[in-house]
C-alpha cells in the first residue's frame, strides 16, 4: 500500500513536471534547460516536443488514476469484509445473549445496528485509510515539489496546518451531527418497529396518527442533524477554495509583480501549490468522514460489548434425557423487587400430562421460562432425571423441547418454511401428517399455493386459531421429548380444542400445558394451580391436585 501511495505521489509530480515544458512551448518562453524538471524528463527519456509531452501527460494521468483505483478498491474490499465479519459476529452473539437482555432491549434498535449502523461504522476505516493515504501522498508530494520549488514546498508546508486548523469548527460540527444521527436513527428504528407491530389496532381505532405523532419529534431532530451534516460538508468546500485561491493570488501577485519571475514558471508554481492544496482538501474531507462515522462506530462497538457482557451462562455438558422426571425443587424467582414464584415444588413424570393454571400474572409463563432455561431461579434447583439443569448442555435440552408460546411465532414466509424452520430435508409427508393432526391439512390443500402460501407479517394472513394450530403442528414435527403449550389452545373453538388436547394427551412424550381453559384439566394427569404472591403472602404459591 505504501508503495502504491509513493507511486501516486510520483505520478502526480511527474504530471506537473511534464506540464512545465508544455507551458514553455505554449508561452514560447525560453527554456531553462538547467531546471530540475528537464533533468527529470531527460532521465525518463521524454523528448521536448509537444506531441511527446502531451502523450506522456495522458499516459501518466491514466497510470496514476489506475493506481488510485486499485488502492481504493483494496481498502473498499477490506472495509466491506470487516462489515461482514462484524455483522456475523453480532448475529452470533445475539443468538447466545441471555434472555432478559431481549426483554429490555428494543428489537428495532438491534435491527438498526445490524442492518444500517454497521456499514456507517465500518466506513470509519475507509475514511481513516483515505486520510492516511492522502496524508502520505501530500507529504511525498510536498517533498517532491521541493525539488521543483523549495519556496512553494515550504509555503505549502506552513499554510496547510493553518488552513486545516481554521476549518476545525466544521469538523466539530460533523462529529456532533454524526453522534446525533446514530442516536436518532436508533430512536426512529425502535419507534417504527414498535408502532408498526400495533398497526392493526391503530388503524381499527382510527388512531393511526399515533405513528406520526410519536415519530414527529425524532424525525424533526434527525432532519436537523442531517442539515448540520450537509452544512459541515459543504461549508468546508465553500471555505476551503476561497482560502486556497486567496493564498495563491497573493503568491502570484508577489512573484509576478515584485519579483518579476518567468511567467511559465510562476504558472507552474501556482499549479504545484494548487495540487498540494487539493491534497490537503482531500485530507480535510476524509477527516470529516472519520469524525462523522465515530458516533456510529461507538454505537456498534457498545452494542457488541453490551451483548458480550450478557452472554447466557450455561456451561453444563451432560446430555439430557428426560426418561424419568422433570422437577422444580423449592424454586423461587423474582423480577427485581417483585416476588413472582416462592418455594415452588413440581414433579413432572416422564410421559405424563401436567396442567398449570392460575390467575393472570401468577407466574405460569415464568415457570415455563425457568424450565426452558431462559430465566434462572433465584434459589432452588430444576432437575431433569435428577441432573440439575445447569449441568446439562442447554442447547441439547432445548432440542428435546417443543415450545408453543402464548403468542404464535410466525415469520413472513411460506407455510413450508414456517413449519420446517428452513430445514428443507424435512419429509413432505411428515409435514402433511402434522397438519392433519391439528386439522389444518384440508384448509392448506385448498389454498392455490398450498404449502408455499406466504403467511404475512407474524402470520397476519391466517386466523388466530389457524396460527395456533400451525405452531402446534410445527411443535409436533420436532418429535420432542417434552412439549410445552403456553395458552396454545385459547384461540380455538371448543371442539377443535378438545380434538387437539386429546391428540396431545395421547402423544408419547412429556406434556406441560399452561391454560385457564377447563378443557385442559380434563386431560391432565396432574394440575398445578398457582396462587399470586399478593394473595398468599409469605407462603409457597402453588397447590398441586392429582
Ligand atoms: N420482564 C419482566 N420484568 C418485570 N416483571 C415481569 C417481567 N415479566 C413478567 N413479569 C411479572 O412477573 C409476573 C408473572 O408473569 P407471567 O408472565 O409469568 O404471568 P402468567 O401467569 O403467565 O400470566 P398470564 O396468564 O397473564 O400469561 C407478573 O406479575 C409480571 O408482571
Ligand atoms: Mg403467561
Amino acid at each position: 500500500m505504501f508503495v502504491f501511495l509513493l507511486a501516486v505521489a510520483a505520478m502526480e509530480i511527474l504530471g506537473i513536471a511534464i506540464i512545465f515544458p508544455i507551458l514553455s512551448i505554449i508561452f514560447e518562453s525560453e527554456k531553462n534547460e538547467s531546471h530540475a524538471i528537464f533533468s527529470v524528463l531527460k532521465f525518463l527519456r521524454i523528448d521536448h516536443d509537444l506531441l511527446h509531452l502531451l502523450s506522456a501527460l495522458v499516459f501518466v494521468t491514466f497510470l496514476k488514476s489506475t493506481i488510485i483505483l486499485i488502492s481504493k478498491w483494496q481498502v473498499g474490499v477490506a472495509v466491506a469484509n470487516l462489515g461482514l465479519d462484524i455483522r456475523n459476529q453480532l448475529v452470533a452473539s445475539i443468538c447466545t445473549v441471555e434472555w432478559p437482555y431481549f426483554v429490555q432491549k428494543p428489537a428495532g434498535e438491534l435491527a438498526n445496528v445490524v442492518t444500517s449502523q454497521i456499514d456507517a461504522a465500518t466506513n470509519i476505516y475507509f475514511h481513516a485509510a483515505r486520510f492516511g493515504s492522502d496524508f502520505i501522498v501530500a507529504l511525498f508530494f510536498i517533498l517532491f515539489a521541493s525539488i521543483l520549488s523549495p519556496t512553494i514546498a515550504i509555503l505549502a508546508f506552513l499554510i496547510s496546518p493553518l488552513l486545516m486548523y481554521s476549518l476545525r469548527w466544521f469538523l466539530q460540527l460533523a462529529s456532533r451531527s454524526g453522534r446525533y444521527q446514530t442516536a436518532l436513527l436508533q430512536d426512529l428504528s425502535r419507534l417504527m418497529v414498535d408502532r408498526l407491530s400495533s398497526m392493526k389496532y391503530l388503524r381499527a381505532s382510527s388512531e393511526e396518527s399515533v405513528l406520526a405523532t410519536t415519530l414527529d419529534n425524532t424525525s424533526q431532530r434527525f432532519a436537523k442533524a442531517i442539515k448540520m451534516d450537509v452544512f459541515a460538508k459543504e461549508g468546508v468546500s465553500a471555505c476551503f477554495e476561497p482560502l486556497v485561491v486567496l493564498s495563491m493570488a497573493t503568491g502570484i501577485y508577489f512573484l509576478l509583480m515584485i519579483l518579476g519571475e518567468n511567467k511559465s514558471e510562476v504558472f507552474l508554481l501556482a499549479i504545484i501549490f494548487q495540487r498540494i492544496m487539493s491534497k490537503i482538501g482531500n485530507m480535510q474531507t476524509s477527516l470529516q468522514g472519520v469524525v462523522r462515522c465515530r458516533g456510529f462506530y461507538e454505537t456498534v462497538m457498545n452494542t457488541i460489548q453490551e451483548i458480550d457482557d450478557r452472554k447466557e451462562e450455561w456451561n453444563g455438558d451432560q446430555t439430557p434425557t428426560l426418561n424419568s422426571s422433570l422437577s422444580l425443587n423449592s424454586v423461587g424467582f423474582q423480577h427485581g423487587e417483585n416476588i413472582v414464584l416462592k418455594d415452588i415444588n413440581i414433579n413432572v413424570l416422564a410421559g405424563s400430562f401436567t396442567a398449570i393454571t392460575g390467575p393472570s400474572g401468577s407466574g405460569k409463563t415464568t415457570i415455563v421460562d425457568l424450565i426452558i432455561g431462559l430465566q434462572n431461579p433465584n434459589y432452588g434447583t430444576i432437575t431433569v432425571d435428577e441432573i440439575p439443569l445447569k449441568n446439562l448442555n442447554i442447547k441439547m435440552w432445548r432440542n428435546l423441547i417443543a415450545y408453543v408460546p402464548q403468542d404464535p411465532v410466525l415469520f413472513n414466509d411460506s407455510l413450508w418454511n414456517n413449519l420446517t424452520l428452513y430445514k428443507n430435508a424435512t419429509s413432505e409427508s411428515d409435514v402433511w401428517e402434522a397438519l392433519s393432526q391439528v386439522k389444518l391439512d384440508a384448509h392448506i390443500r385448498a389454498l392455490p399455493d398450498g404449502l408455499h402460501t406466504v403467511v404475512g407479517e407474524r402470520g397476519a394472513a391466517l386466523s388466530g386459531g389457524q396460527r395456533q394450530r400451525l405452531v402446534i403442528a410445527r411443535a409436533l414435527l420436532r418429535m420432542p421429548k417434552l412439549i410445552i403449550l403456553d395458552e396454545a389452545t385459547s384461540g380455538l373453538d371448543l371442539k377443535t380444542e378438545n380434538q387437539i388436547l386429546a391428540l396431545v394427551s395421547a402423544l408419547d412424550m412429556t406434556k406441560i400445558s399452561v391454560s385457564h381453559q377447563p378443557a385442559v384439566l380434563r386431560y391432565a394427569d396432574q394440575v398445578i394451580t398457582l396462587i399470586p404472591q399478593t394473595e398468599k403472602q409469605g407462603s409457597a404459591n402453588s397447590e398441586s391436585l392429582p
